[in-house]
């Protein structure tokens, strides 16, 4: 045995020498592992069935799915890893560089590392090793849990040169082991996006949970907004990302925390300035709960509590176009009809103000001057992603009918930048946005954040309540 393993990079860090005695005696005095098997996730049975429609989708072709693997954020240093959207929703488990093929006649199996065994050092020598990130489950276990068979990751090789449709983009190691078309692999990815419009009940429950801890996090902020005021938006991300720690995975996505004016750059995540008493913060927020679901909600709320006239015209404003919008999320409805609802009050109420000479006008298909102010579609698909199912056609989702079982955010906004010359000198640099988490039922709408206040009357209250 060498002094440094082969499983060691060269030393990049310097950490000390590792003499053979040491390895030696590092193989030996450890008790036997636990034998106990895991019981079967509650999500297990809803996967085993999206894979058995995966198959059937293709049949007696071989599907593979890549986990996705570990990227350097610096150095030796990597960034939190966190399995791809579509390998959660068919396999559910957290390891890097693991391979779910599902075969010709149908059969999962996933590949991936087994438990770190202790005869050879890697388990404490590998900056990835048991010791210093912690234990991986065994195959045993990971079978028993997922009710998918595990097989050590090294055993994909014996796949060499078969021919499969790949999910591309996470893997290219395990991607190569493989013979697949451009093609093939894009029909791939576009089923699975698809397939993930309509989320089952065991998927509503993981959002439902995830919006729960959102609005957990939500009151942290609000009630947080004085210590914001004495230091930067920054107060209000970290208290966020507190919860969305204790209560979840993480982060859906980078929180916006945009105080005055940044409120009006749609994603404000340098989060850096002031919070000033008298303006606006927008906090578009979303805690990813442990299973990956995410949740993406947007408060707009004065920082001392109380609306300025002004900031209460622009914010009922918005209000009315979102309820508008709300009253078109049914099934049947298509994808853009709660967005043209909002649009159609948000033009309207710039006529009102003077900023538009004619609603009509300016909501022509040909024109659209109106959205100099509203600038973004007022929904997308939400799930394990927070832009969900990317790879849908547009006949399916944006030019596609609503179905029971989408989730997607209905959030119009209004947004008057500090420079724009076209509006009066008293909106300039006020931005509102507001958004909510909606499930599409068999006969309208739930609106799964409908416990965070939004009426404005409602929000002065709410936070009255905090302070
Ligand atoms: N929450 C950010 C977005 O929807 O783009
Ligand atoms: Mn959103």
């Amino acid at each position: 045995m060498t002094e440094e393993t082969p499983q060691e990079k060269p030393a990049a860090s310097h950490d000390p020498k590792r003499p053979a005695k040491l390895l030696e005696f590092m193989s030996t005095g450890w008790a036997d592992r636990s034998a106990d098997l895991p019981a079967e996730g509650a999500a297990a049975p809803f996967r085993a069935e999206r894979r058995r429609r995966l198959a059937e989708q293709f049949p007696g072709e071989v599907l593979v799915i890549p986990s996705g693997r570990l990227k350097v954020r610096s150095n030796d240093t990597d960034y939190p890893f966190r399995p791809g959207s579509d390998f959660a929703w068919l396999a559910g488990s957290f390891e890097p560089d693991a391979v779910l093929v599902i075969d010709a006649d149908g059969t999962a199996t996933l590949f991936q590392a087994p438990s770190w065994d202790r005869t050879t050092p890697a388990f404490f020598t590998d900056r990835n090793g048991e010791l210093w990130v912690g234990p991986r489950p065994s195959l045993d276990a990971v079978t028993a849990e997922l009710g998918i068979t595990a097989r050590p990751l090294e055993e994909l090789e014996k796949l060499q040169g078969t021919a499969a449709r790949v999910l591309q983009g996470y893997d290219e190691a395990a991607a190569a082991f493989f013979e697949s078309s451009e093609q093939a692999d894009k029909e791939l990815a576009t089923w699975l996006s698809e397939a993930r419009l309509v989320k089952d009940e065991w998927e509503v429950a993981q959002l439902q949970e995830a919006v729960n801890a959102t609005i957990k996090g939500f009151e942290d902020v609000a009630r947080a907004l004085p210590q914001a005021v004495e230091t930067s938006e920054r107060w209000a991300e970290g208290v966020f990302g507190l919860r969305a720690r204790v209560e979840g995975n993480d982060v859906g996505y980078g929180s916006i925390c945009a105080a005055g004016s940044h409120a009006c750059t749609l994603h404000w995540t340098d989060n850096d300035g002031p919070v000033v008493p008298g303006e606006l913060i927008l906090l578009d927020m979303g805690v990813e709960g442990n299973e990956l679901y995410t949740a993406d909600v947007t408060r707009t709320l004065p920082v001392n509590g109380t609306w300025t006239p002004r900031q209460r015209e622009v914010y009922e404003l918005v209000y009315r176009s979102q309820e508008a919008a709300l009253a078109e999320c049914k099934p049947g409805n298509s994808f853009l009809d709660p967005h043209k609802a909002a649009m159609r009050v948000l033009a309207e109420g710039l006529e009102a103000m003077g900023i538009v000479e004619s609603a009509q006008e300016v909501l022509a298909d040909d024109d659209k001057r109106y959205s100099r102010w509203t600038l973004h579609g007022v929904s997308h698909m939400l799930g394990l992603d927070v832009h969900d199912c990317a790879h849908a056609r547009d006949e399916v989702y944006r030019d596609g009918p609503l179905l029971p079982g989408y989730v997607l955010t209905v959030e119009p906004g209004l947004y008057f930048q500090p420079d724009d010359l076209l509006v009066p000198e008293d909106l300039r640099g006020i931005g509102v946005r507001i958004e909510d988490d909606v499930l599409i039922t068999e006969d309208g709408y739930r609106n799964l954040s409908a416990a965070l206040p939004r009426d404005p009357d409602a929000v002065e209250t709410w936070m009255a309540s905090l302070r």
